[in-house]
This record gives C-alpha cells, sequence and structure tokens, in this order.
C-alpha cells in the first residue's frame, strides 16, 4: 500500500517552509493528485521533484523530441489500455506534451478518451481518419506530411492527444504485411511526428502479431502490464521473448533504436489471497532473474472503482485520488518519467 504524506511533513523533507511547498504544488513543480481542496502526495513525488529540481536547467534545454513507450501483453484483458491512458494522462499532467496512438482494432483506448462523434439522431459515427489511414498512405507514398497527421490527430478528455483506432485496421492488414519493410512504417510515421511530443504511448492489442512487432520496432521503451493469475508468467515470458527479438532485429535495420524495458506492472493483484501472493512472487523472481525493473511497490489492486470510472468516461486518479490504484499509477508514471529524463540527460551529456 501506498503512503501519503501531508504537507508539513513534505516540508520537513525537503527543507522547505509550508508556503514555499504549497506555491511549489501549484505551479506543478511538485506532483500531486487532487483530492477537492487538499493534495495527496507521495514520497515518489518527493523523489521526483528532488530529481526535476536538481536537473531543471538540463531539462528545460531539452528539446522536444518524443521517446515512445508501448504497453505490452499477448494476453487478453491484463489492463494495457487502462494503463496506457491512465499513464498518458499523468505524463500530460507532470508538463510533457504526450500523444496516445490506438493500434488495436477493439478502439478502447479511442472509446476510453476521445468524445464519440455522435449525430442528429443519436447514432455514434466512426471517427473520419484513423490509425489505418495514415499507415496505409505511408505505406502507399513514403512521407505522410505533419498537416495530413495533424488531421487524424485528436484532442482528449484528459488533455492529452490520441490518434484513434478502430475495426477497420483489420482490413489493412494483409496489404501492409505483404509490404517489404512491413516492421518499419509504423516507426517512420511516428518518426514524422516525433518533434511535436515529449511522449508518443502505444496501446497494442492483446496479440504477438504485426501490430505489436511494429509497435515494438518503433519504441524506445516498453512496459508489460501482467495480472497476478495462473498463466501470466508465460505470457510474460512470452512477450519478453518477442521483444528480445525484435531487438535483435533492429539492430540490423538502419538507425536502430535500443529499446529498453521500463518494467513489469502488475494489475487486478487481490493481494488479499493467496493465489494473487504467489504469482506476484512468481513474476518477482522472474523479472529479478532477467534484471527486468517490476512495480512490486505499485501494484495496482482489482476494483471495481476502475471499471466504474471507464463507464463515466473519468480517470481514477481524479475520481478517487486516495484509492490504491490511483496512486500506483500515480507513482509508477513519476518513475517511468524519471527514468526517460534521465536517459535523456544522459543522451545530451554524451
Ligand atoms: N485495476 C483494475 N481492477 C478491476 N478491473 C480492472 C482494472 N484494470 C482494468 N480493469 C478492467 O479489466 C478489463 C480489461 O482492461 P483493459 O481493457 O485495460 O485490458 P487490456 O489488456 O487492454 O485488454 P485487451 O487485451 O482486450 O486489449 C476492463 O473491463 C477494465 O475495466
Ligand atoms: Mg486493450
Amino acid at each position: 500500500m501506498i503512503k501519503t504524506i501531508n504537507v508539513a511533513q513534505t516540508a520537513d523533507e525537503l527543507a522547505l517552509d509550508q508556503g514555499t511547498v504549497r506555491r511549489r504544488i501549484k505551479s506543478g513543480e511538485l506532483p500531486t493528485l487532487k483530492a477537492g481542496r487538499n493534495s495527496v502526495i507521495t514520497t515518489t513525488a518527493l523523489e521526483y521533484y528532488k530529481f526535476t529540481n536538481e536537473h531543471k536547467i538540463t531539462l528545460e534545454s531539452l528539446k522536444t523530441q518524443a521517446k515512445i513507450l508501448s504497453f505490452v501483453n499477448h494476453k487478453g484483458g491484463c489492463s494495457k489500455t487502462t494503463t496506457a491512458y491512465t499513464i498518458a494522462a499523468l505524463l500530460q499532467k507532470f508538463g510533457n506534451k504526450v500523444l496516445l496512438v490506438d493500434l488495436d482494432p477493439q478502439g478502447n483506448s479511442t472509446q476510453s478518451v476521445l468524445e464519440p462523434l455522435v449525430n442528429e439522431d443519436g447514432i455514434t459515427l466512426p471517427f473520419e481518419k484513423t490509425i489505418k489511414d495514415l499507415l496505409l498512405y505511408r505505406k502507399e507514398n513514403g512521407d505522410v506530411g505533419i498537416n495530413r497527421i495533424k488531421e487524424v490527430i485528436q484532442p482528449s478528455k484528459f488533455d492529452f492527444d490520441c490518434i484513434p483506432c478502430d475495426l477497420s485496421l483489420n482490413s489493412i492488414m494483409p496489404d501492409l504485411e505483404s509490404s517489404s519493410f512491413k516492421e518499419v512504417i509504423l516507426k517512420e510515421l511516428l518518426n514524422e511526428i516525433s518533434g511535436e511530443y515529449d511522449y508518443i504511448i502505444l496501446d497494442t492489442p492483446p496479440t504477438l502479431g504485426f501490430s505489436v512487432i511494429s509497435a515494438l520496432t518503433a519504441s524506445d521503451y516498453v512496459s508489460i502490464v501482467s495480472l497476478a493469475e495462473a498463466f501470466s508468467l508465460l505470457g510474460v515470458e512470452q512477450t519478453v521473448n518477442l521483444i528480445n527479438s525484435v531487438k535483435s532485429q533492429n539492430s540490423v535495420l538502419a538507425n536502430p533504436r535500443e529499446m529498453k524495458i521500463l518494467g513489469i506492472i502488475i494489475s487486478k493483484a487481490e493481494m488479499n489471497t493467496n493465489i494473487s501472493r504467489h504469482f506476484v512472487a512468481e513474476l518477482g523472481s522472474f523479472a529479478n532473474e532477467r534484471s527486468i525493473n517490476i512495480y512490486t511497490d505499485e501494484i495496482i489492486p482489482k476494483t471495481t472503482k476502475i471499471p466504474e470510472t471507464q463507464a463515466t468516461g473519468e480517470l481514477i486518479t481524479d475520481v478517487d485520488p486516495k484509492a490504491d490504484a490511483a496512486l500506483s499509477y500515480f507513482n509508477i508514471a513519476m518513475l517511468i518519467d524519471i527514468a526517460v529524463k534521465k536517459d535523456r540527460i544522459k543522451e545530451k551529456l554524451s
């Protein structure tokens, strides 16, 4: 369970007075979740504040250049979509410019973050253009051009931008897969807009197929989202194998990317049951043996609040910021942002 701290404790920890802490919260330098008039603060938020404060000048001097982060697991229903858009919203809230790209023909990210298009008769209409149109254009004509890409980008309810997806993506798959440079079509498309964003987040479908391979080929970072139940370990293992095989393929492509696994995120855990605890321990050993990070202090519990917020089109971090699931997402997003920014600083200095 993640502990929260109050303003007085925060002031002590940061050796600041309480008024200054309040001003840092207001300016967003110290990330918090809002609970009515109060702010929810975690120790990870202090870590985030200290890191960004220490490297303020270097971070401000970094040019906007998107890092691409995929959320993957070929097993269905393990919270990839929920995690992708919640983390996207938090990264945007921390001051990053974020684009979420839905790569799943189920379109769950699209449905979760975009207001539906509804005609006068109350009928929901498909988005006029989706990721399918961009991929097809790129495959057939090369450069898509920033203006054509911007026509497809939609503003989401949660401040970040989104490229929608729907079932029609399936219809172009045979066409895309017949292309000789099929794996790099998405990567090249995203390269065209990488100067506009700090993060491009990819929500992927529950397969080990072409869409996921394309997402991994395009990615700088990947997070594996897993349940803590039977077969989870097998799913994670197969996903890690796929990541490694894409990594070795990437290294033979021109302009290879050094893709990093940011960590394994465990979702829908019921830590009061032996079975969840058993599978969390299994995932932990698997990760440790391979030196893969695992967010064991930030496990996302199973809670009806997540499907409830999805039904109302809201974010758990806004609706119930003190809920364990909200705090876990809040801390994971800050840990991701710190890890990526550390790498960006290293890149700049090298
Ligand atoms: N922490 C949670 N507690 C309870 N339910 C959750 C939690 N996280 C997600 N869910 C629910 O689980 C279902 C699957 O979540 P989600 O769509 O995010 O998974 P997914 O991995 O993207 O699925 P798919 O493989 O189909 O793309 C949804 O109904 C969602 O509301
Ligand atoms: Mg999904």
